[in-house]
């Protein structure tokens, strides 16, 4: 279907209106938030779905309505993956592991739906004021790299658009995930008007994670020594 010599991937979907580019992140793990860096680093799915009417094969197929496709199919289709970028990313990373990990289903109507699972590193805010009782707020950014809202407006899924299906990749050793959200913009820049999607998520210091790790050592040796300073004196 996509040997077609009438599809040019090169070719917006629609000719004479922007292509809605909706996108879903689903948050795997949170493995690492990094005082040193100011950085954290997670896992996620990151989904993004758009109509292609060009790729409508209802009318050809009466059998399959949906098609899973292999990744390396995606080379041959319009994506607006080139153009979907981590903005203030430090690293993205696709994994490779077994295989690459992309999933792409291509339904009859010409609806695509392209998964890629990521791994990457943005930054934090970090402001150590009230440590150990403080909160840090780190965010994933991301907007359209080539294509303005004249041809592609991304936008979020309007129902969960940002979701951690496992409660416990809100835990890390020494931080809590407690608040998640997302916020849309649009940017003006020389070239026309660009959308942009924000994740904004806000961790909690676990405090008795230093009680433990850090202070009760001190204050239990301190208290030691002067239990052992007593002792010696009282002889
Ligand atoms: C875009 O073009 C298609 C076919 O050429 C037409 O059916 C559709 O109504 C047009 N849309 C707009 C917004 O002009
Ligand atoms: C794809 O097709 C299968 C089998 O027909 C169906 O179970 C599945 O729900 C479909 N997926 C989507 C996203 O429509
Ligand atoms: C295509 O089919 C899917 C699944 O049935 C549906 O959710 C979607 O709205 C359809 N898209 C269009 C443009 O008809």
């Amino acid at each position: 279907m996509f040997s077609d010599e009438h599809y040019d991937k090169n070719n917006l979907p629609l000719a004479n209106e922007s292509t809605n580019v909706v996108v879903e992140l689903t948050i795997q793990s949170i493995t690492e938030i990094s005082e040193f860096s100011s950085s954290f680093k997670a896992d996620v799915w990151f989904s993004q779905i758009w109509h292609d009417p060009r790729l409508d094969f209802s009318d050809r197929n009466f059998c399959l309505t949906n098609l899973s496709l292999a990744a390396h199919q995606l080379s041959n289709l319009w994506t607006p993956n080139a153009s979907v970028c981590f903005v203030n990313s430090k690293k993205v990373e696709i994994h490779t592991s077994p295989t690459q990990n992309i999933l792409l289903l291509a339904l009859s109507n010409g609806t695509i739906w392209v998964n890629h699972r990521v791994s990457l590193q943005g930054p934090c805010q970090l402001d150590l004021t009230y440590f150990p009782m403080d909160t840090q707020t780190c965010n994933i950014v991301f907007e359209s790299y080539s294509y303005n809202t004249a041809e592609v407006r991304i936008l979020w899924r309007d129902w969960d658009a940002v979701t951690i299906p496992d409660p416990n990749a809100k835990k890390l050793p020494d931080f809590e995930l407690v608040h998640i959200s997302n916020h849309n913009a649009t940017l003006l820049y020389t070239a026309g008007l660009w959308d942009q999607l924000e994740v904004v998520m806000v961790f909690r210091r676990l405090y008795g994670y230093y009680v433990l790790q850090a202070y009760m050592p001190t204050y239990l040796s301190v208290f030691i020594s002067w239990v052992i300073l007593i002792v010696l004196i009282l002889k």
